[in-house]
């Protein structure tokens, strides 16, 4: 048994990390690199809302249209399978993979995710995966609705100009190019969205720790976080 697995062995196997924040706060390199730091389970519960909002757009459903939607989620069959320390998705046996970051989905997402019906749909999946604890559980709403009885809550948030910058950087790995204004007008247009909805609006617990990171590294935010949650389960 390695050190990492001899932490996890004395920790309470239930015990879930919350990360929440606004668009490209860093919440997922961010999320990765603690679990791994870890050795615990990892979950992107934003990648969830992008498959379902992904898997609207291909089959013409609109992402207000709350029966359509209600009607595609009882017909498509979800799997979570697990890559590594991740909890993946297929839908219909289908990976969407880097799809589900295009401007496109990015777009439409917030929408969906404002739908009851596919908010009661995630949350159940995500606290289905309490079976894989100790998690780390990336969202908007994870340490307010999903798992109000997290042990450690964090929410992450950054200057809007350096999240545009952040995000910007991301996509011009992917695709070659973007444009930081145009980038931060969609963070804004969906943080709005998140921010105002009225079910699981997007807020920090009153319990969360809170950090802005702007200026911070990716490592100094990760290190801060792995202290935090080592000496709150006895393993520093
Ligand atoms: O990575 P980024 O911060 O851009 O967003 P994400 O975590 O991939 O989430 C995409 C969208 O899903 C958000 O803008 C929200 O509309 C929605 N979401 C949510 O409503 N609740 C969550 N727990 C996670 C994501």
């Amino acid at each position: 048994m390695n050190a990492a697995n001899a932490t996890a062995a004395r920790v309470d196997p239930a015990v879930v990390v919350a990360i929440d924040g606004p668009a490209a706060s860093g919440k997922s390199t961010v999320s990765r690199e603690v679990a791994r730091a870890l050795n615990w389970t990892y979950v992107d519960s934003g990648a969830l809302y992008r498959g379902i909002a992904w898997k609207a757009l291909r089959a013409g459903v609109k992402p207000r249209d709350a029966e359509a939607v209600k009607a595609l989620l009882a017909r498509s069959r979800w799997e979570f399978p697990r890559r590594g320390l991740a909890v993946a998705f297929t839908v219909d046996g289908e990976d969407p993979g880097e799809a589900i970051r295009s401007p496109d989905v990015a777009e439409s997402v917030s929408d969906i995710a404002a739908l009851p019906v596919v908010r009661a749909f995630v949350g159940e999946q995500l606290r289905a995966m309490r079976r894989y604890a100790p998690l780390v559980m990336e969202g908007r709403d994870i340490g307010t609705v999903v798992f109000p009885d997290a042990e450690f809550k964090f929410y992450l948030d950054a200057d809007p100009e350096e999240r545009a910058r952040r995000r910007a950087r991301d996509l011009e790995a992917q695709a070659g190019a973007a444009d930081v204004a145009a980038v931060r007008a969609s963070l804004e247009r969906r943080d709005r969205k998140d921010s105002t909805r009225r079910e699981a609006p997007l807020r920090a617990a009153p319990d969360a720790r809170i950090m802005d990171t702007t200026g911070m590294s990716v490592g100094e935010v990760v290190a801060r976080i792995v202290a935090v949650v080592r000496a709150g389960v006895g393993a520093a």
